[in-house]
């Protein structure tokens, strides 16, 4: 591509306002109070494709946030890419540990990010991460260098399950025709250290109620003669790991693949420091499943774990209370080939069955999604992989991630194309969490990065 590094360098400025200017919206998806910021957002973003050079852009409804659509179709012949982005974001809380507030951004140095980076709720997760890819539109139509068509589709669920978007791509399979699919949602080893995303973690979520007494009891006098729901789901959900924290759910590892010797051996060559993992975490140990390592443990295989834990006072001073009921909102990280519907109900089963007499409990299952691992022989890997190649003088390594984008899966399903995931993040950005931060250095490469996908792409393609 033509001076593509130039041309970064002469707009970087307005990239940055541009992206800023988007951060101010709150689009938290989970939270009705900001419904509005949600629909500006998606506004905002129409307006964006526009000036980026897609020749139709519209805003499809859906029972939920709208779609954003854009296209911009060269020629029937060439191939298209669609690019997939999310511009919703996670709630901000808690406010409170946030160095600067979530909505109004501002740019700070930092270790990992000595060129600065931009902090805000959605930098990296994945307003910053999306908007690289209308920037890099925006240069190749400017300097007529889009090689290929292209398709963009950006939700505003991702955050809590793509319900609506399931059901849009299930019934626009010709609109989103497409020879593959391009998403920067994901993370990268290091800044010097490019990877590709190859495989996404399935999930199954599950809220449980455990219910005692018809009311809450002074604990003093109905201590220690009935059972104390909160007492019952604390042992329940110790019971759901062993002392090698195998998980005890019986048949939940039954499909779970197991990999050979020489992939974990390349697995393990990927540059990893358990001592700066455990200094960034501020833990004097790491914990997990026997047998696996650290990167194992949170790539290629599955877990439970606790997310929010509830019941009885929690006020301030101390009541003497035994609680009617007790919660817990529980997840499991899946791995390829364990499907989400079997492993909750599989779930269900084995917890109202260790539930002991005095208690009944409930299990509501929230959202899933399957697991997903790519090739590293397609056409679209080798092109992501030459494209890394040009512009930070590595070639990428494969990584497999933790977290899930479980419509990666159903896009497979449905549109039958392959995912290519350049994700550019890198996991001390807090994502969800308090201070998450977009380095502007990765900003800058994603954009210099993904117009040379596009070519290759092409390329490769004929
Ligand atoms: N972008 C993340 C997923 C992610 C982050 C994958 C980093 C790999 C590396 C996405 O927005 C997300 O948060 N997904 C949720 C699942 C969803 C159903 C709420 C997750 O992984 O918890
Ligand atoms: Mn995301
Ligand atoms: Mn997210």
């Amino acid at each position: 591509m033509n001076n593509v590094k130039s041309y970064i360098k002469e707009h970087k400025k307005r990239f940055l306002n541009e992206l800023i200017e988007l951060l101010k919206i709150p689009s938290i998806s989970a939270d009705s109070v900001y419904k509005n910021d949600v629909l500006k957002t998606a506004d905002e973003i129409k307006i964006s494709l526009e000036k980026a050079g897609c020749d139709h852009v519209e805003i499809c409804k859906t029972d939920g946030y709208p779609i954003v659509y854009g296209e911009k179709i060269l020629d029937k012949n060439l191939p298209t890419v669609l690019v997939y982005g999310h511009y919703d974001v996670q709630p901000s809380d808690p406010l409170d540990l946030w160095h600067s507030p979530p909505f109004e951004p501002v740019i700070k140095k930092t270790e990992k990010h000595p060129e600065g980076a931009i902090f805000a709720r959605g930098a990296c997760d994945d307003k910053g991460q999306m908007y690289m890819h209308v920037k890099a539109l925006e240069f190749m139509t400017s300097t007529n260098q889009l090689p290929c068509n292209v398709k963009f589709m950006i939700e505003g669920e991702e955050e809590v399950g793509s319900s609506n978007l399931s059901i849009f791509v299930k019934n626009n399979q010709d609109k989103l025709k497409n020879d593959v699919i391009l998403i920067s949602d994901t993370g990268m080893i290091a800044p010097d250290v490019p990877s590709i995303t190859t495989g996404l973690r399935g999930l199954s979520y599950v809220e449980v109620e455990v219910t005692g007494p018809n009311r809450d009891l002074h604990s003093g006098l109905y201590g220690g003669a009935v059972a104390n729901p909160i007492n019952v789901l604390a042992k329940m959900i110790a019971s759901l790991h062993d002392e090698n924290n195998h998980i005890t759910i019986p048949g939940f590892y039954d499909k779970v693949e197991e990999l050979s010797k020489e992939e974990r051996a390349e697995m393990a060559k990927a540059p990893f420091s358990l001592e700066n993992y455990k200094k960034a975490l501020d833990i004097n140990a790491v914990y997990g499943e026997a047998g696996y390592t650290t990167n194992e443990r949170n790539s290629i295989r599955p877990t439970l774990d606790v997310n929010g834990i509830w019941g009885g006072y929690t006020g301030e001073g101390a009541k003497t209370v035994i609680a009617s009921k007790a919660y817990a909102k529980i997840s499991m990280r899946l791995v390829p080939h364990q499907d989400w519907k079997d492993i909750t109900q599989l779930f269900k089963t084995h917890f109202e069955s260790i539930a002991p007499a005095g208690v009944t409990v409930k299990v509501k299952p929230h959202h899933g999604g399957q697991g997903y691992v790519t090739p590293i022989n397609s056409i679209g890997y080798k092109a992501a992989s030459k494209a890394y190649e040009d512009t930070f003088g590595k070639t990428p390594i494969p990584q497999r991630s933790g977290g899930s984008i479980p419509i990666v899966s159903l896009f497979e399903q449905e549109l039958k194309s392959k995912t290519i995931l350049m994700g550019f993040g890198l996991d001390s950005d807090a994502i969800h969490s308090p201070n998450e931060h977009f380095g502007i250095f990765n900003y800058l490469k994603g954009i210099e990065t993904i117009p040379l996908f596009y070519k290759y792409f092409t390329e490769l393609s004929k």
